[in-house]
């Protein structure tokens, strides 16, 4: 039993296979947190320990009790102003203006069969995955707070959200209600977050959690954003890539955001994450509820590539749609860098003629094939082929593309709308502006009002007519600019702090709608890149475009970054052109393959202009990633380069042990520098691994304990692949 329940004493521990998630209910009724860590089989309530400490009050009831203070005890979703100065869990403002919320427990209820929170993406599971719900009340103001959990034992993840719920008779409005909060007691902590700008996203940075002190990452631009994903790591100061404990904490939520870590006077780490409370309010009439996203949770004792891997599982086998999960994907050619807006149907035809030739599988139509659209300053929201500039119907240029031997992709940016459209021209109310103020406009594009169901239809019946009338495989749903001037013309005033949610509401629905009704049409995620590169949107997109930066060592870093959180398998990558279009910068056509390979591989230029040679190596690097694909997209993912400052290096090893693959690229090639060895891992040490390139076989104990050689690196960004199996006529 992974959940179990001491009745008697109000403890409740949820086991995964390797972690430990507990919590007790005290004498007051406050649900307190007592521990998140490796299994212990142990009742944790012993660590929590309280001293008379000045300033920090006492409940009314425990008034004599001075060392009792919800101020210094470590809380599992902490209430307001009513003695905890940390950051809160929920903020809330009733009629009479009081703010304060006060949570007691209430009860427990355990759950079995995976529900999805009502309106939002949520991990899958199924009819055994096994929950527990815990209710707890703040009597005066008529909340209730429903904590959920749903476990992932094999995983080692825990899923948390929140439904808050008005049970009493007066309407209260939530201005703040994160999906988790936890108290870590005790001992300095590192927080690592993934930051970044447009085409330069999720770059590790990772420092102290401040003792006092209180760390933001965040995003109110209405998207998860390229500035800050919603995903952080808590870890102790001596943890590495291959040891120590750490814990991940990530959103699944593709909206504004906001990750706290804060640093307590007793030594004590609170994290809350969830939809960013700025600008956020709920009004709840009696009866009503709101569900927060959900959060995915794992802990790990084995170092920050053991905790990747968790979330690399999970994400495989619980987020991704089951119609994609392991499914084989078309190594693809896209229009944008090849001809960005510049193109007809026989120039299409010629580029997938070419693609064809070298071996390539689908061609995706990129931005401007619709209204008038020439240039980013038109047409967005008018989702009907420009059949004058392509010459002839999109139905004609998909079978004609279908003859050549490939599928067909096409471009959209569904939750936009152009200032010069028809659809802005007939529905100007459709657009998020505030009255009497001229709206801030991006890409000379406005944003539409996902929440309205009309704005939800529209778009749903003009996509839908593309998708049903032309032979389309693949969508790519993209998102190009950050959302301002959040305004409803259809929400009355005390619910315009709903729009932004609500926006996000929309969006998933209308995803959602769309993937029913078109289950074999594979959306791949996009904003500017990799702006909205969160679980939320992998819920309906298997593949998300990682960044608008194509050039191949730029992307070391960024693809790097990602792994924290997300597996290889939704990383949209792709080999573009040399010189590269972003940086200018030469990188050798096969170190941008195999940078390219960790990702869902496929190219991004004109295949027609490369040389015959050139030619020849993209048909190899084809055939290597259909050799590798299983093992890529499905096998063990570990970052190698943690102590090899010119090298960025990584592998993937199958499930079972028996092969892998090592991918090198050195950054910074040294004249007469030191030998290079990367120490391999998740190899089986008693295993002989045979290695292709050599006529060589060593253990995987030499491997990952001596490292692989390499040679010494010569000229600009070169790169390495090792492909080692296991050789039975080695093994001891
Ligand atoms: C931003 C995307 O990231 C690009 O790949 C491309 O689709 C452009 N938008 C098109 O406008």
């Amino acid at each position: 039993m992974s959940i179990r329940i001491e009745e008697q004493d109000r403890l409740f521990s949820l086991e995964t296979a390797h972690t430990l998630y507990q919590m007790k209910a005290d004498e007051t009724g406050v649900l307190l947190h007592t521990w998140y860590g490796p299994r212990t089989g142990t009742d944790m309530s012993y660590r929590i320990r309280t001293a008379n400490r000045g300033f920090c009050g006492n409940p009314f009831e425990m008034q004599d009790r001075l060392d009792y203070s919800l101020d210094t005890l470590p809380q599992e979703y902490a209430g307001n102003g009513v003695g905890d100065f940390r950051p809160a869990a929920v903020q809330a403002e009733g009629p009479d203006g009081s703010l304060s919320v006060d949570w007691r427990y209430a009860g427990y209820r355990l759950l079995k069969g995976k529900e999805k929170p009502e309106g939002l993406p949520g991990l899958r599971g199924n009819a055994e995955t096994e929950g527990l719900e815990i209710i707890l009340e703040d009597k005066v103001n008529g909340l209730a707070a429903h904590l959920i959990y749903w476990l992932f034992e094999q995983h080692d993840v825990i899923v948390r959200s929140a439904r808050i719920e008005n049970r009493g008779t007066v309407p209260v409005t939530l201005t703040k209600a994160a999906s988790l909060s936890i108290d870590i007691p005790y001992g300095k902590k590192h927080v690592m977050h993934f930051h970044g700008r447009h085409a330069m996203e999720r770059i590790p940075e990772r420092t102290a959690v401040p003792a006092g002190g209180r760390l933001a990452f965040e995003s109110r631009r209405g998207m998860s954003s390229h500035q800050s994903n919603p995903f952080i790591i808590l870890c102790d100061p001596e943890t590495t890539e291959r040891q120590g404990v750490c814990h991940g904490f990530m959103l699944m939520y593709s909206g504004n955001h906001l990750e706290e870590v804060s640093g307590d006077q007793t030594g004590s780490t609170r994290v809350a994450c969830g939809i960013h409370p700025e600008g956020f309010r709920w009004k709840l009439n009696p009866g009503d509820r709101f569900q927060t996203p959900e959060a995915i949770l794992s802990c790990s004792a084995e170092g920050l590539n053991a905790l990747s891997r968790n979330y690399h599982r999970v994400i495989r086998d619980e987020v991704i749609a089951p119609r994609w999960r392991g499914a084989k994907k078309p190594v693809l050619v896209n229009s944008w860098e090849a001809c960005y807006f510049g193109f007809d149907a026989e120039k299409l035809l010629k580029l997938a003629q070419s693609a064809a030739e070298l071996g390539m599988e689908m061609l995706v139509l990129d931005d401007g094939w619709f209204g008038c659209r020439d240039d980013d300053t038109t047409s967005l929201g008018d989702w009907t082929c420009n059949e004058e500039k392509l010459g002839c119907s999109l139905k004609e240029l998909s079978e004609r593309i279908h003859a050549l031997g490939l599928r067909f992709g096409l471009w959209f940016e569904p939750e936009m709308v152009s200032l010069d459209s028809d659809l802005y021209r007939a529905h100007p109310d459709w657009a998020l502006t505030d009255p009497g103020r001229d709206p801030m406009v991006s890409r000379h594009q406005l944003v539409l009002d996902m929440g309205r169901a009309e704005v939800q239809d529209y778009l749903f019946e003009n996509i839908s007519a593309v998708l049903r009338d032309a032979r389309i495989e693949y969508v790519k749903w993209d998102f190009n600019r950050s959302v301002a001037n959040v305004y409803s013309r259809a929400l009355p005033a005390d619910r315009q702090g709903e729009t932004a949610h609500r926006f996000m509401l929309g969006t998933y629905l209308l995803l959602e709608r769309l993937t029913e009704a078109f289950p074999d049409v594979m959306i791949e995620g996009c904003s500017g890149g990799g702006g909205r590169f969160d679980a939320g949107m992998l819920y309906y997109c298997p593949q998300i475009w990682c960044s608008d930066n194509t050039d191949a060592v730029e992307r070391l870093e960024i693809q790097k970054g990602t792994s924290y959180g997300y597996p290889v398998c939704t990383m949209g990558a792709h080999v573009s052109a040399c010189p590269n279009h972003q940086t200018g910068r030469r990188v050798p056509l096969e170190t941008r393959g195999i940078v390219a390979q960790a990702g869902t591989f496929g190219y991004e230029l004109d295949p027609a202009k490369l040389t015959e040679a050139e030619k020849q190596t993209v048909k190899e690097q084809i055939a290597a990633f259909h050799r590798f694909e299983a093992l890529i997209e499905g096998g063990d993912y570990y970052r190698l380069d943690e102590r090899e400052g010119d090298y960025t290096a990584w592998m993937f090893v199958s499930p079972d042990k028996k092969e892998a693959l090592v991918s090198v690229v050195a950054t910074h090639v040294r004249a007469n520098g030191p030998f290079p060895f990367i120490r391999l891992q998740g190899l089986d040490p008693e295993k002989a691994y045979h290695r292709e390139d050599k006529k060589e076989s060593l253990t995987g104990a030499a491997l990952m304990y001596g490292g692989i050689s390499l040679p010494q690196f010569n000229g600009d960004y070169p790169a390495e692949q090792v492909y080692l199996i296991c050789d039975r006529r080695y093994q001891r």
